[in-house]
């Protein structure tokens, strides 16, 4: 068997992915009654950050040091990434020592071929591209709170970024009609879209978008890498907040998402960030949960081959 690594939630199949929230919610439970954590002893995994973070990083080192393992933090600063040391050469010589590693970059392309060079399971923890990790957080969230999704209608509001991206393959996996609200020229892949058509319908008018819709979600209008853009993402995606006025045009049971960091008064209202029944909070927590359940699972997978195909 070939190892496993999660770099989209196509590497996982649906009843895979319905097993990992089932576990994270148990985990959670677990962690939450004081039990201990699935033990690792002295499973290591690395931490590549080409990018910020706040949750992934705790969440994962964080993760790794309740299963009595350990993460190592890695910025291309500090390493010879950051010198231009092949990516191929780096995965060879990283994954000869660790157990797993996670992988924060610019380029999809970047973790893919670490993953096609690496003896141990390779996370993407976000790329330009995709953000799955996320996704198992958010669908875990969901589930806690209204039960399974499959067959619900979800609204990506905002920008066709990697957290929509991944939303399109969440709408795949987990069984859901996805409405994408975006203005003209910020739309996701196009070829996604076409390989998702079934299930993923475009929209350039929010309002028609939320309608009825059980989930709404949404991110920031510049990602990281996309600073200089700000001006003029947040004038042709102001209609696209995420508010009150939105929100009561969505089912009556509806939940909204934000992965975070949010930018209050642009993606979303501060209403709706600050009322008291927001689940954003808990989502950005689920990140803890609903990874130990994917690092547990790829460490077992991974155990049980031989070192010389690991
Ligand atoms: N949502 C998320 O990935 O947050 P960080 O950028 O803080 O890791
Ligand atoms: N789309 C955002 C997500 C941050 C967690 C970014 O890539 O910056």
């Amino acid at each position: 068997m070939s190892k496993q690594h999660f770099l989209t939630l196509l590497d996982f199949s649906p009843e895979e992915l319905d097993a990992l929230i089932d576990r994270a919610i148990a985990l959670k439970a677990a962690h939450r009654a004081g039990k201990p954590s699935p033990q690792f002893p002295g499973s290591v995994m690395a931490m590549i950050f080409a990018k910020s973070s706040t949750r992934t990083r705790v969440s994962f080192e964080a993760g790794m040091a309740q299963m009595g393992g350990h993460a190592m933090f890695l910025s291309p600063g500090d390493t010879q990434l950051g010198r231009g040391e092949p990516i191929e050469d780096s995965a060879r010589v990283i994954s000869s020592m660790v157990d797993i590693v996670m992988i924060r970059t610019f380029g999809h392309d970047i973790v893919e071929r670490f993953a096609e060079n690496s003896s141990v399971p390779v996370i993407n923890a976000l790329t330009d591209d995709y953000h799955p990790c996320q996704l198992l957080a958010d669908m875990q969230t969901y589930r806690e709170h209204r039960g399974a999704i499959r067959g619900k209608t979800v609204c990506w509001l905002g920008d066709g970024n990697n957290m929509c991206h991944s939303y399109i393959n969440a709408a795949r996996q987990f069984d859901f009609h996805l409405r994408i609200a975006c203005p003209e020229g910020f739309e996701p892949d196009a070829q996604l879209l076409r390989d998702n058509s079934d299930r993923v319908a475009l929209y350039h008018d929010a309002g028609s978008a939320v309608d009825g819709a059980s989930l709404l979600v949404t991110d920031v209008w510049a990602s990281m890498g996309q600073e200089e853009e700000q001006a003029r993402r947040a004038a042709a995606m102001a209609p696209f907040q995420l508010n009150a006025a939105l929100l009561a045009a969505a089912a009556p049971d509806a939940l909204y998402l934000h992965c975070l960091p949010a930018h209050r008064g642009e993606e979303i209202s501060a209403e709706l960030m600050d009322a008291g029944d927001t689940v954003i909070w808990e989502e950005a927590e689920n990140r803890l949960h609903a990874q130990k359940a994917l690092v547990e699972k790829l460490l077992e997978g991974a155990q049980g081959q031989p070192q010389s195909t690991k």
